[in-house]
């Protein structure tokens, strides 16, 4: 959601911020914008649309400039047009933002009274204008900006950038992540690892609160009560910062087919044979009478389908909510609760805060991430990776199945420790998991069933999904994934609650994708598949090879999978789920790896 990036450097900085800004369109891809100081005079370009309008323009009007700031805007105030762009400049400042700013409108009315008037439609352009304020009345570039910082209320990442200093930069975090780059003579600041891994692989991440003076020589940074702190540079992994196609048309594509490849790394990092290493210091299922599990869209659904997991297997109660609901109910959390948060980012507003609320109440914080050195990894008392490497396309693919992977081993992990699972289950169900990639495999062979059914689909205007137990929340994955990439109009229904409502919209233009292995549930889906087509409602069953046989006579379209233990369908149903959705927006031509008005990693609320 934004991204930001900025360079104190040797070499000119336009190209620097441009690649970095590439690296993070993930986020948003609004528009466009940087800005540098070049013989001490601060100057910007910006574009609608995607950062390729930026780069075009570059070409005809160039930034000279070795010190510069830049952003990539998914929009919250103010239509996308070149106005709304960042930086945003006021006089001898310019600012670059990721996050909200609440209280803009009271901020405005007192720039109103000072004679500051705005030029835009977004609450950025009165942080400029503050510091601008502060700057007029006197204060120094740093002064204005710590001025600034401490009337700001609401979530930032921000960077300033100052007419006349060519080695100053400010950077300031509350709510919104913000990395600084450590280079050789050179500085750089970046909303995550993966935009600064061309320039540094040494990262100091600013905490909450902080706020940092950079000069090529290094940053000084201070908390939020203005005390110099030190906070630890590190080192990031390279490899895991990688941004590209490899060949693939799209991301989305690339990362649906690493799949067996990541459950496998995955897999080898939590099982030391039938052990499942997550430490029992930290996490003790002897002790634990609930679980609340917490997440916002896809990874909700892993949640879940981790409830049916927990409460079957391990007969652990589990409470499982949207955390954007979830952190304003004021839900009691009792005694005995572990209160664990599912996020690929580690950054999701909605999902931090309802950790926020679970701190002081739950007997622990668990969370599920990819993003090791993300917020909520770094405010739980256990974050457990799931490994599913660096995730560009927009639509979440692989790194929900790696959650189900880790949410699955959690729960094998609760069954076995609460005595519902025997050592011999436990074997059996784990070596079943040890072959999941290859069942992987085997499915995304049968890619050109699933490309070929996607194209019916995609002539559909509204599609429905249903599933029964585990492939419920499948079902909704499903839907989720057609509707944010293929703009089909799609949603999911436990196959049960059809004829309470939903099959009023039941015709033959809407097809009805059935998620549904052979299982103990299978005949009751059936009958559910048969109110349908009475209906003249299309069939789109996917299911197995037993499930192919028995469904009987017309079904529209089936797509049959490998045979699968019922405990682990989840995962291996996700990727048809994935691979319709696909096949469905390249059928349409959609933008599939930035879907419109999406972003990844959500903070905002
Ligand atoms: C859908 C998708 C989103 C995210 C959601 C939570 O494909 O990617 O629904 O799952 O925004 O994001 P994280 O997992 O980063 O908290």
């Amino acid at each position: 959601m934004c991204g930001i990036v900025g360079v104190l450097g040797s070499h000119e900085a336009s190209p620097i911020l441009v690649e970095a800004l590439r690296r993070l369109e993930y986020r948003g891809y609004d528009s466009a914008g940087i800005a540098t100081v070049n013989e001490g005079k601060l100057d910007r370009r910006r574009a609608v649309g995607k950062l390729v309008n930026l780069s075009d323009r570059l070409v005809h009007e160039p930034l000279p400039g070795k010190a510069g700031i830049g952003h990539t805007r998914w929009a919250t105030h103010g239509e996308p047009n070149e106005k709304n762009a960042h930086p945003h400049k006021a006089g001898p400042v310019a600012v670059v933002h990721n996050g909200i700013i609440e209280n803009f409108r009271e901020l405005r009315a007192i720039l109103a009274q000072a004679g500051y008037q705005p030029e835009t439609d977004t609450d950025t352009e009165t942080v400029a204008m503050l510091t601008q304020m502060h700057l007029d009345a006197g204060k120094s570039p740093v002064e204005a900006a710590q001025a600034t910082i401490a009337q700001l209320e609401g979530a930032f990442a921000l960077a300033f950038l100052f007419d006349g200093e060519e080695d100053l930069m400010i950077a300031a975090r509350k709510g919104s992540p913000l990395a600084i780059g450590h280079g050789e003579n050179e500085m750089f600041i970046g909303s995550d690892a993966i935009a600064l891994a061309p320039m540094t692989d040494t990262l100091t991440y600013l905490e909450e609160g902080d706020w940092a003076v950079i000069t090529r020589k290094g940053a000084e940074i201070f908390d939020m009560e203005n005390r110099r702190v030190n906070r630890e540079a590190r080192k990031i992994r390279m490899d895991a910062a990688r941004v590209d196609k490899a060949g693939y048309k799209h991301f989305m594509a690339k990362e649906i087919a690493e799949q067996p490849t990541v459950l496998a790394d995955a897999l080898s990092a939590y099982l030391d044979g039938d052990r499942i290493e997550i430490p029992a210091t930290a996490l003790d299922f002897t002790k634990v009478d609930r679980l609340v599990l917490v997440a916002c869209g896809t990874a909700y659904y892993a949640c879940l389908t981790a409830k049916y997991w927990f409460e079957k297997l391990a007969r652990l109660p589990v409470e499982v909510d949207v955390a954007s609901e979830f952190r304003y109910r004021e839900p009691p959390v009792l005694p005995g609760t572990v209160a664990l948060f599912v996020s690929q980012s580690g950054e999701t507003a909605d999902t931090l805060a309802a950790l926020r609320y679970c701190r002081d109440k739950a007997d622990s914080i668990v969370s599920v991430v990819n993003v090791e050195t993300s917020s909520i990894a770094r405010e739980s008392d256990l974050a457990l990776p799931i490994h599913a490497g660096v995730e560009i396309g927009v639509a979440s693919t692989k790194a929900f199945t790696c959650q189900l992977n880790v949410l699955l081993l959690l729960a094998i992990k609760a069954a076995s420790e609460r005595g519902h699972m025997d050592a011999a289950d436990k074997a059996a169900l784990l070596t079943q998991l040890r072959a999941l990639p290859g069942l992987f495999n085997a499915t995304l062979d049968r890619d050109g069933t699933m490309e070929a059914a996607a194209q019916k689909i995609a002539e559909a205007r509204d599609v429905l999904f249903l599933g029964r137990g585990l492939m419920y929340p499948i079902a909704y994955e499903g839907a989720l994934k057609l509707k944010e990439i293929s703009y089909i109009h799609a949603e999911a229904y436990a196959s049960g609650e059809l004829k309470h409502g939903p099959i009023a919209l039941i015709d033959k233009t809407v097809p009805v994708i059935v998620m549904a292995p052979h299982d103990g549930l299978f005949d009751k889906t059936v009958s559910n598949m048969q109110e349908v087509m009475a209906r003249g409602g299309k069939i789109c069953l996917v299911t197995d090879a037993r499930g192919a046989a028995e469904a009987g006579e017309g079904v529209w379209q089936v797509i049959t999978l490998p045979e699968v233990d019922d405990r682990l369908a989840p995962l291996l149903y996700a990727l048809p789920a994935q691979l319709l959705a696909y096949h469905a927006a390249v059928a349409k031509g959609t933008d599939v790896d930035q879907p419109r008005n999406l972003a990844k990693s959500v903070t905002v609320e």
